[in-house]
């Protein structure tokens, strides 16, 4: 667990978790920290104690077995002495380590983060490997916890409100050169032999290290009752001017919907007045409320573990050999295609980019070359390596040079007769082993596939816009695709670093079609006479990146009236009849209203001003007498979304509730508080959830109507993640 040693009358304890691939927190490492530091404390021969790591890492914070366990826990239920005092033993021994009289230094020779940096701020002095790809931070906030062995205390009283406050609130990981600038280290060593002589250094010119915040009494050292925080205390002007504002813009970002990003405030503003051994009290009791809530246990499930499986390839038919895939074809420099190729290529793949003219493929090509350029300019990449990324991708006209493509990804106009031609032109210079990858974002696989010889390596490869950033794809199965189309497709989408969730054919597949329905009932809810500004604000209110007439704008309304137009021609529901089908269409054909692209959507987009709601929409939908409340507004906006989501579960659309839940946070950004869309009906519950949709369908329209299957889980009891949990308990 740790190996313990003195040298030079120094203790050295590096950790070495047998069976972990990484030091973690838990009931093991617990009880070994303690007998070794207590070892180390009690032996009068040792001068200072250095903490180290034997792994490449430091240290990674807690440990996923525990965590799991903790979700399964229902804490409402426990003793809260007990629970306090369980929540509160690292930061008991953190305290007694670091008033214990012995200099402590933390050699932090890999990633350091969440409990791990913890450690490291125990420690009177932090020495850090100068190596660039170390992580250093307080993770916790980004899944709904707070750092709960001291961060919050320690933090702020080191470097002060000010840079601390974003830092644990935002859960932000920088590097060791980084850290240094901001306080979190104190000194950068460039090998592992350095840092030890630097770490031994230190303890001998500092016997009686203390940290600030304490002072020496009677022999003892005791945390001191004024401390005084650099950059300013909470009751001074400094102090008062950072918190208040600090306050209401995080109130304006999180719309309250993050508990953990409250309660870290609150540590920090109740902690820092108090000496730090309340102080790490009150942060435990507020990390206890969080672990009661809903939000981290979704937040957790999701951006942690289930995200954590996806990366790794859990969706990948096990026996399939690995495929390393060297070279892919990209038919369509446009948009997408320029993107694709820009991702392919950063991760060492060679890139045959092809369009109808080899000016247009060249073209495509500049998106990339700007992308690298930038990325030279900040730093994050030398010349040497951005032109060895640029010159991977080769630019053409010509179908041949598709030749030897393990991947084909199709990203040229969304039309089905171009689609199939291309696949036929292209499959003639394949091997019989090379899988075609469409990104088509509505047209269904199964017929586009008919296009091709070999339907069973014809696959769905849907990214998003734009592909740099976006960390999701969607990979569609055909009813032919075969199980090694998959397999290679998810080798590539792993190679380039991106989450893949795989679905089903269906018209829309999972993502469009359940973000199409946040935009359609928000234009439904305005077109009922629902004030836009109420609908909008309910819909940033609720969580989502943006309202629902704002990123219909963005995204183009005659691109709905195209998508709706060809379901109209597909299923023979006519556009009227579709949610919010006659908004779109009297908009697209009598208003040439077309969205942000033309400048006139439901907003205005004046050339030298900020956009605002186009006042037209009041006149053409005039007011409801009396407005729903906003809090109706949230809920019918993301019931919409979630009942949908639920019938595609059904359907077969989607595989299991667990992508849903990535899927709908990565691609179209639903509040990740919630753990994603299927989490969020958890959270509300079965039962209340097909009351609140039976009283919504009677309402505004069967679109509502909870499914059969639903109102039998509910009357059982179920949940969508339930027997996954019971099963962890
Ligand atoms: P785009 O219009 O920017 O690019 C299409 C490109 O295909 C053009 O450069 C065009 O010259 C080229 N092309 C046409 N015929 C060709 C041929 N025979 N051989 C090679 N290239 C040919 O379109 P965009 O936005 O990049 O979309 C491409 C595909 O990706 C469409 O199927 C679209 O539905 C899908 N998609 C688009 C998303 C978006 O946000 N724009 C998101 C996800 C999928």
């Amino acid at each position: 667990m740790i190996d313990y040693s003195v040298e030079e009358g120094i203790a050295i304890l590096a950790w070495n978790m047998e069976g972990y691939p990484q030091n973690v927190m838990n009931d093991h490492s617990y009880a070994a920290f303690i007998e070794n530091m207590d070892k180390a404390v009690q032996d009068s021969q040792v001068k200072g104690i250095i903490i180290s790591s034997k792994k490449d890492s430091f240290f990674a914070g807690a440990d996923l077995k525990m965590m799991r366990e903790m979700l399964a826990k229902d804490h409402s239920q426990e003793d809260p002495k007990t629970a306090f005092e369980s929540a509160f033993k690292w930061n008991a021994v953190f305290r007694k380590y670091e008033t214990a009289g012995k200099p402590l230094v933390a050699a932090i020779n890999g990633h350091a983060l969440g409990g791990g940096y913890e450690i490291c701020l125990m420690c009177h002095y932090r020495i850090a490997l100068n190596n660039p790809k170390t992580q250093i931070g307080l993770p916790e906030a980004q899944i709904g916890l707070l750092p709960g062995a001291g961060g919050t205390q320690r933090l702020p009283r080191l470097i002060g409100m000010e840079k601390a406050v974003p830092f644990l609130l935002e859960g932000q990981k920088v590097s060791p050169a980084d850290a240094l600038k901001m306080g979190l280290i104190h000194e950068l060593a460039a090998n592992p032999e350095d840092m030890l002589a630097a770490a031994k250094k230190w303890i001998a010119a500092n016997p009686k290290a203390m940290q600030p915040w304490d002072e020496e009494k009677k022999g003892q050292i005791v945390a001191r009752t004024h401390y005084k925080v650099p950059g300013g205390n909470i009751q001074s002007p400094k102090g008062a001017q950072l918190l208040m504002p600090g306050t209401a813009l995080l109130w304006d970002k999180s719309k309250g919907n993050y508990p953990a990003q409250r309660a870290i405030m609150n540590c920090v503003y109740e902690g820092l007045q108090v000496p730090m051994d309340l102080a790490i009290k009150i942060e435990t009791r507020y990390f206890m409320t969080l672990l009661q809530n809903p939000v981290a246990k979704n937040m957790i499930r999701t951006l942690f573990f289930a995200m954590q499986e996806a990366n790794k390839g859990i969706a990948r038919p096990k026996d399939v050999p690995a495929t390393d895939i060297k070279k892919v074809g990209i038919l369509g420099a446009g948009m997408m295609g320029a993107g694709i190729a820009y991702v392919s290529a950063l991760a060492g793949m060679q890139v045959v980019l092809k369009d109808v003219s080899v000016e247009s493929a060249e073209k495509g090509k500049d998106y990339p070359r700007d992308l690298l350029k930038k990325s030279v300019s900040r730093g994050k990449m030398n010349q040497e390596k951005a032109e060895g990324v640029l010159a991977l991708i080769h630019a053409t006209e010509k179908a041949e040079d598709m030749k030897g493509c393990d991947l084909i990804i199709e990203a040229v106009f969304e039309n089905r007769e171009l689609k199939a031609k291309v696949t036929q032109e292209t499959e003639a210079f394949l091997s019989e082993n090379a899988v075609f990858g469409s990104n088509t974002s509505t047209l269904p696989i199964t017929g586009l596939a008919e296009a091709s010889q070999r339907p069973d390596n014809f696959i769905g490869i849907h990214f998003f816009s734009p592909v740099d950033k976006m960390p999701l794809v969607e990979i569609i199965m055909g009813e032919k695709t075969s199980a090694y189309a998959l397999a290679l497709t998810i080798d590539y989408v792993m190679k380039i670093r991106k989450t893949p969730i795989v679905v089903n054919d269906s018209r829309g597949f999972y993502t469009s079609r359940c973000f199409g329905t946040y935009t359609s009932e928000g234009i439904q809810m305005m077109s009922e006479g629902i004030h836009p500004s109420l609908v909008e604000r309910a819909g940033t209110m609720a969580g989502m990146p943006v309202g629902p007439l704002d990123v219909a704008d963005a995204v183009a309304i005659d691109l709905a009236y195209k998508v709706m137009k060809q379901a109209e021609a597909d299923t023979g529901v006519k556009i009227e009849n579709q949610p919010s089908g006659s908004v779109v269409k009297k908009f697209v054909e009598e208003l040439e209203r077309f969205g942000k692209k033309n400048k006139k959507g439901f907003y205005e987009y004046p050339d030298n001003g900020k956009k605002f709601i186009w006042p037209g929409l009041l006149e053409l939908y005039p007011l409801q007498a009396e407005q729903p409340s906003v809090e109706e507004c949230k809920k019918r906006l993301l019931h919409r979304q979630a009942i949908e989501a639920v019938r595609c579960l059904e359907e077969g659309v989607l595989r299991n509730a667990t992508d849903g839940d990535i899927g709908s946070i990565l691609a179209w950004g639903f509040p990740p508080y919630t753990g994603g869309i299927f989490s969020y009906v958890d959270m509300v519950g079965l039962a209340t959830f097909v009351k609140e949709l039976d009283e919504l369908a009677d309402q505004h329209g069967e679109r509502f109507r909870p499914t059969e299957r639903l109102r039998e889980m509910a009357a059982n009891g179920e949940s969508f993640h339930g027997v996954k949990e019971a099963a962890l308990a």
